[in-house]
């Protein structure tokens, strides 16, 4: 396929662009107001992973912001897999948009605007370095309350970051490598880009409301039913943070993490624990052999 999509393409107002020529309209809420709504799919080994599950949690923010897509989801899916063809990544990080777009001139009502879609294609993201996975992250947990959920839905996976960008820089203000936010009554919520997991006395837990229900997520807990580890999603004190044997966070941008230091402390022995370890390896080699995977059409 065409070099100039190499390093990613976008797709915009019905084409493909160079993802450094890819714009948006200035005038777009999806920009002005963060009025938008998005999902992100990995590409490993030539599979989209977890495709229809991604799909319908699209569909479902995108019908909670009352918005309407012009696409149907198959369109959707041509549109994912002729992005990812036109870079020709085997592994790749795959974003699908909808914004409110631009409503007439002077008009400020929200059922005025034309929706949007747009879609981009680039290669693999990680959240962390391979140097930070072996090492493990150093987890800064903010004073920063993440936005109340009767504010801004967290089960929509929207643009609100600015919790987490104040947030980012404080970690690493404080020497962190990433950031973790809770709620108004001290407890986890999650960090961006990510969800957390504690293991202690070898069972783990995970926030249970305050936060997307991320794929990785809930790949975790078909991997600790097959590892028969006990997986709850439950409410989580941040102080439990620190006491705990091991810590790590999942994301589609690099599945399982391992935190090997929360606020200069070190967790458990300061390496990465072997749930974390087993945990990691089974995400990895089940994404190598196929699992919930989709294959690209006609990827060359
Ligand atoms: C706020 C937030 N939480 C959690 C996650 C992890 O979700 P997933 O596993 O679907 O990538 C993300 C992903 O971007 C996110 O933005």
């Amino acid at each position: 396929m065409s070099n100039q999509h190499k390093a990613g393409v976008a797709f915009i107002d019905g084409e493909y662009q160079p993802i450094n020529q890819a714009r948006i309209p200035i005038l777009d809420w999806g920009f002005l107001r963060s009025d938008a709504n998005q999902d992100t799919i990995s590409v490993w080994d030539g599979l989209f992973f977890r495709l229809d599950d991604h799909l319908d949690r699209f569909e479902r923010n995108v019908a909670k912001l009352r918005m309407t897509c012009p696409y149907s989801r198959n369109q959707i899916h041509s549109i994912m897999n002729e992005c990812v063809c036109r870079t020709g990544l085997k592994d790749a990080y795959v974003q699908i948009i909808m914004t409110r777009g631009v409503p007439p001139l002077g008009i400020r009502d929200p059922r005025r605007c034309k929706n949007q879609f747009y879609a981009f294609c680039i290669p693999y993201v990680w959240i962390a370095t391979p140097q930070q996975q072996d090492k493990g992250l150093h987890l800064i947990v903010s004073s920063i309350c993440r936005i109340p959920p009767e504010s801004v839905d967290p089960t929509i996976k929207h643009y609100h970051w600015l919790d987490f960008e104040m947030g980012l820089l404080d970690a690493f203000d404080r020497g962190g490598d990433t950031v973790v936010l809770q709620d108004r009554d001290g407890h986890i919520t999650e960090g961006p880009g990510f969800n957390l997991f504690l293991v202690q006395n070898g069972s783990i837990t995970t926030p249970e409301s305050g936060v997307l229900d991320g794929m990785t997520r809930r790949t975790l807990f078909e991997l600790c039913a097959e590892l028969e580890i006990r997986c709850t999603a439950t409410s989580i004190p941040a102080t439990q943070i620190t006491s705990s044997g091991e810590v790590f966070i999942s994301t589609t941008a690099g599945g399982i993490i391992p935190v090997t230091t929360v606020n200069n402390q070190i967790i458990g022995d300061g390496l990465v624990g072997p749930i974390t370890r087993a945990l990691r390896d089974l995400y990895w080699e089940k994404r190598g052999s196929g699992w919930h995977g989709t294959p690209i059409e006609k990827l060359s």
